[in-house]
C-alpha cells in the first residue's frame, strides 16, 4: 500500500456516511474528516451575520469544534452557503491536504469522489431512502433533546437533497467509479461490512 491511501465517502444527509467513515478510519488507523462540518461552521457564522466567503476564508479549528453545528437550522444554512463557489474554493486546500496525509484518510461529504479527491483509491456512495434517513436523523435529534417532528426533519432532508443535487458547482452525485451502498435495509454492522469488503479488495489491487 502506498504511503497515502484515500477513501472518499459521499451521499445524501443521514445516509450513514459519517458512521461508516468513522468506523473505517478506526479500523485502519486512518484520519477522518467530516467535511460537512466545514460547511456547517460557515453556515453557523452566516447566521451570526458574517459574510459566508469571509467565514470560509478565515475558518479556525475553534469554529469546527462548536457544539451547535448539528441542528437542522445550521444544516440548512450549510447547504445554502455550499452553493457559493468562492466558499467551496476556500475549503479545497484544507480538504486535499487532509486527504494526502501520511497513513491514510477517510473523508465524507458530497463531492469528495467527484471534485476533492478524484484520485481516491476507494469511492463509496452511501445512500438510503429519504424516509429512512429522516427517521434516523429524527431519532438522533430527539435523543439530543431537540423538539422537532418527523415531518419537519423529512422536509429538511428533502430540501437539502434537492439543493445539493441541483447546484451548479460540485453537485451531489456518485462518481462514475463509486461503489453504491444502499443502507435503507441494512444495520450499521451490515453497512460497515459491505464498505470494508470493497476497501479490502481495493487495497489488494493497490498493493
Ligand atoms: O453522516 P450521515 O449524515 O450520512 O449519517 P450518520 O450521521 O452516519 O447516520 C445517521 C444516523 O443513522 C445515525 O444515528 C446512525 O447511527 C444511523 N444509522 C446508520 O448510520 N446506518 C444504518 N445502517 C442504520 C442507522
Ligand atoms: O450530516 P449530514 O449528512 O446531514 O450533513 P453534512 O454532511 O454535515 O452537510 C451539511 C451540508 O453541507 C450539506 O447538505 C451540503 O449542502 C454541504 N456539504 C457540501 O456541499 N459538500 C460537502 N463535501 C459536505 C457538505
Amino acid at each position: 500500500m502506498s504511503n497515502s491511501f484515500t477513501i472518499a465517502v459521499d451521499g445524501p444527509a443521514a445516509a450513514g456516511k459519517g458512521t461508516i467513515s468513522k468506523a473505517v478510519a478506526a479500523h485502519y488507523g486512518f484520519g477522518h474528516l467530516d467535511t460537512g462540518l466545514l460547511y456547517r461552521a460557515v453556515g453557523a457564522k452566516m447566521m451570526e451575520g458574517v459574510a459566508p466567503v469571509t467565514a470560509a476564508q478565515t475558518l479556525t479549528p475553534e469554529d469546527l469544534a462548536r457544539e451547535d453545528l448539528r441542528g437542522p437550522e445550521v444544516a440548512q444554512a450549510a447547504s445554502k452557503v455550499a452553493v457559493i463557489s468562492e466558499v467551496r474554493a476556500a475549503l479545497v486546500d484544507f480538504q486535499r491536504a487532509f486527504a494526502r496525509r501520511a497513513g491514510g484518510a477517510v473523508l465524507d461529504g458530497r463531492d469528495i469522489g467527484t471534485v476533492i479527491c478524484p484520485y481516491a483509491q476507494v469511492k463509496l456512495f452511501v445512500t438510503a431512502s429519504a424516509e429512512v434517513r429522516a427517521r434516523r436523523r429524527f431519532l438522533e435529534l430527539t435523543a439530543a433533546g431537540k423538539v422537532i417532528t418527523l415531518a419537519e426533519v423529512l422536509a429538511d432532508v428533502k430540501a437539502r437533497d434537492d439543493r445539493d443535487m441541483n447546484r451548479a458547482e460540485a453537485p451531489l452525485k456518485p462518481a462514475d467509479d463509486a461503489v453504491l451502498i444502499d443502507t435503507s435495509e441494512l444495520s450499521i454492522e451490515e453497512a460497515l461490512a459491505k464498505a470494508l469488503a470493497v476497501i479490502e479488495s481495493r487495497m489488494e489491487t493497490a498493493g
